[in-house]
């Protein structure tokens, strides 16, 4: 029998920890809950106790893992994994895990909510405009990639897409025009939503040199992680160009975009949300859940990432 902490700094709604525990009340395991923690040493005190560890986008580094003497599986229910000390978990032979695509909805809805809020001017009563036939270009083909894609059609929307890992018939089969760098994604299109993870290759690399290249009224919607982008470059090309916009899941900290003179041409809630509906917690939830009872029980590693 094993103990499983769900440890979650912002939690999962609670339909979604009924469903979790009665997902492992039905197996041999125990859950744990430690839930809107405030204090690192609150997760350090509860996973020394833990084999597995189940988080969202909790910090979970060296220490954590070094505390963590008894665990053997962390899973990160949901996509992006970068809040996980990958390396060090491997050092310690703890198996990690993502839940891919299980909240990849939740997020793609919230792109639209964010392009049409932007684009009807922050609903003040300004005349705004329409996404039906205006060109969106998705940096990122993965599971909200792809789903982002599928409603921007349904919108009228002329879909573009890019990312180096897929090959081009897969967008094409899907009545998606592939483009070839992501340059000409900022050239072409006028709504650009990224859907990239934050690895080295890609940190900062949302810059000046590609926003200035940035077609007229282009609008720039970032649901993905906030270090893709370089705020103070997002600053900058507004400053500059007046006609640019920026939608994002994540609260600028660039002193410049904060400023009041900016404000009706950023967007960006009190904290991340694009995962935060219910449906994408149970999900993700459940789905962490089973994951690691078949880990325990049938030695199962599906979705191992180390
Ligand atoms: C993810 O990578 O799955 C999303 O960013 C969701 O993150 P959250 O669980 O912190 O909401």
């Amino acid at each position: 029998m094993s103990v499983i902490l769900l440890a979650t700094e912002k939690p999962f709604a609670a339909d979604a920890v009924n469903k979790i525990r009665n997902v492992v009340a039905e197996s041999t395991h125990t859950l744990q809950l430690l839930e809107s923690y405030t204090d690192k040493q609150q997760l350090l005190d509860a996973v020394a106790q833990a084999d597995a560890l189940i988080v969202r986008s909790d910090k979970v580094d060296a220490d954590v893992i070094a505390a963590g003497k008894k665990l053997q599986i962390i899973v990160r229910a949901g996509a992006g994994y970068d809040n996980i000390d990958v390396a060090a978990a491997t050092e310690k032979n703890v198996c990690v895990m993502n839940t891919p695509g299980q909240n990849a909805n939740a997020v793609a809805e919230l792109v639209f909510g964010f392009m049409i809020y932007q684009s009807r001017k922050q609903f003040s009563g300004s005349s705004g405009t329409e996404l039906r036939g205006k060109k969106l270009g998705v940096v990122g083909f993965g599971n909200i990639g792809k789903l982002v894609a599928q409603i921007g059609k349904a919108m009228g929307m002329e879909v573009c897409a890019y990312d180096k890992f897929i090959e081009a018939h897969v967008m094409q089969e899907k009545g998606i025009k592939p483009l070839a760098t992501i340059e000409d994604v900022f050239e072409e299109c006028h709504y650009i939503s990224l859907h990239i993870p934050a690895v080295s290759d890609t940190k900062g690399s949302v810059d000046f040199h590609l926003l200035k290249t940035m077609r007229k009224n282009a609008m720039l919607i970032n649901t993905a992680r906030q270090e893709v982008v370089n705020e103070d470059d997002i600053a900058r090309i507004m400053e500059e160009r007046s006609d640019i916009s920026f939608v994002s899941d994540f609260m600028p900290k660039s002193d410049k975009l904060l400023d009041e003179s900016m404000r009706k041409r950023w967007f960006a809630p009190v904290k991340k949300m694009g995962a935060q509906t219910e449906e994408a917690n149970v999900n993700a939830g459940i789905a962490a859940a089973k994951q690691i009872i078949r880990f325990f029980d049938s030695g199962d590693r599906t979705f191992q990432l180390n």
